[in-house]
């Protein structure tokens, strides 16, 4: 079948989304103009905002591809402080954000447990719980989740990097701490805890194919995940994928196919929350926009106080790590408005996905 019939139907096969995920020219356009369309009628042109804190960048865990894998001894490690997270949450607040992301490194132990715990409390405090907080800090024991559910965090971010267990293994050391199933079960906790749920996948990694990424798709859409965040992959000399640079797609197509991804994803989950990311920034100034445009609705401007912003290089070239927010804002704004879209400001942009199964079994999430 040829794209425009697939664009004419309610539910897409594999088949079907890799040939969407092939589209170029006059077709990838219809399949971008689709998509936007999906959007404005289920969530509308807006767009919310995440202040993204990156507030350490420890990491126990060893990803083949990750910047700040443990294994590598050239990043310089830091860790915010409690108040310099504070004042950057209230940067966020006063800003009219509606909601910030804590993301670290990967951290175990239960000191690490109750300084989020003990964030989480001040934060609601300050803010009177008005600012939605989502976590992205890795795999965690199901208490710790619980723990840090109950002291204020509403949505957790656990991409699972790719569906396909054969390559999640390829990209990961194969001992106990890199495990797909330990993956698996942390989403399936995290459901259960009452979190709204997002995971992600990398776009254009080495030896993936059209065929996985079209099993991802499928993988959040089966999951009945509330929000995505996903990218393309960008090599980083100081990391053991790096040598299968040469393998790889031009940093273009990646981009090409990361928005295709979205635009498809889009239409598979109309109503979920999906994540315009840095990544794609990384390789075309506008890349974010460019994502708004083909189904995406959430962007994560980053407010780590400026200095520690070069270390947490998860990919080379990493943007906006000289910016000083205030610019970044004013630059993110007019931007936005010339795509067609409006900021939600002061509005928390719950995934619309997960209020509505929440209404559906009678949760209460307040
Ligand atoms: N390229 C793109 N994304 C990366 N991430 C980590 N390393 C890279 C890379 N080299 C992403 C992973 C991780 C998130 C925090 O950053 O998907 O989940
Ligand atoms: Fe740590 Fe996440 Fe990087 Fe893996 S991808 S090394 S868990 S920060």
């Amino acid at each position: 079948m040829i794209a425009t019939e697939i664009l004419l139907q309610d539910s897409l096969t594999a088949e079907d989304i890799v040939c969407l995920l092939k589209t170029e020219g006059q077709e990838q356009k219809q399949l971008f103009e689709k998509a936007a369309h999906v959007k404005e009628i289920h969530v509308q042109n807006k767009v919310y905002f995440r202040g993204l804190i990156e507030f350490s960048n420890r990491c126990r865990k060893n990803c083949l591809y990750c910047g700040i894998r443990r294994g590598n001894v050239q990043t310089l490690r830091y860790d915010l402080s409690d108040n310099e997270i504070l004042d950057a949450a209230r940067v966020a607040f006063e800003n009219r954000f509606g909601s910030i992301v804590l993301q670290s490194g990967e951290q175990a132990g239960d000191r690490f447990a109750k300084r989020i715990e003990n964030l989480l409390g001040k934060i609601g405090r300050f803010s009177g719980n008005r600012l939605r907080v989502t976590l992205s800090c890795g795999e965690q024991t199901y208490d710790t989740y619980r723990r840090w559910f109950e002291a204020g965090a509403d949505r957790y971010l656990l991409r699972i990097e790719s569906s396909n267990p054969e390559l999640y293994q390829k990209l990961h050391p194969d001992d106990d701490l890199h495990r797909f199933v330990t993956r698996m079960n942390c989403l399936a906790d995290l459901r259960k805890t009452g979190y709204q749920v997002g995971t992600g996948v990398m776009i254009g990694l080495p030896f993936q194919t059209v065929e996985d990424l079209a099993d991802d798709l499928l993988f959040m859409k089966q999951m009945d995940i509330d929000m995505v965040g996903m990218g393309p992959y960008l090599e980083h000399q100081h990391t053991p994928l790096f040598e299968y640079r040469d393998r790889l797609l031009t940093k273009e197509k990646r981009l090409q196919l990361s928005l295709k991804m979205i635009a498809v994803l889009r239409l598979m989950m109309r109503d979920i929350n999906i994540a315009a990311t840095t990544a794609l920034q990384a390789i075309d100034a506008a890349g974010r926009e460019k994502a708004l445009m083909a189904g995406a609705n959430v962007i994560m401007p980053n407010i780590t106080p400026g200095c520690y912003r070069d270390d947490y290089a998860l990919y080379e070239n990493k943007p906006c790590t000289d910016e000083n927010h205030e610019d970044s804002l004013r630059y993110l704004e007019s931007h936005i408005a010339q795509t067609g879209h409006h900021i939600a400001w002061d509005e928390w942009g719950d995934s619309v996905h997960f209020q509505k199964r929440n209404r559906a079994t009678g949760f209460s999430t307040i």
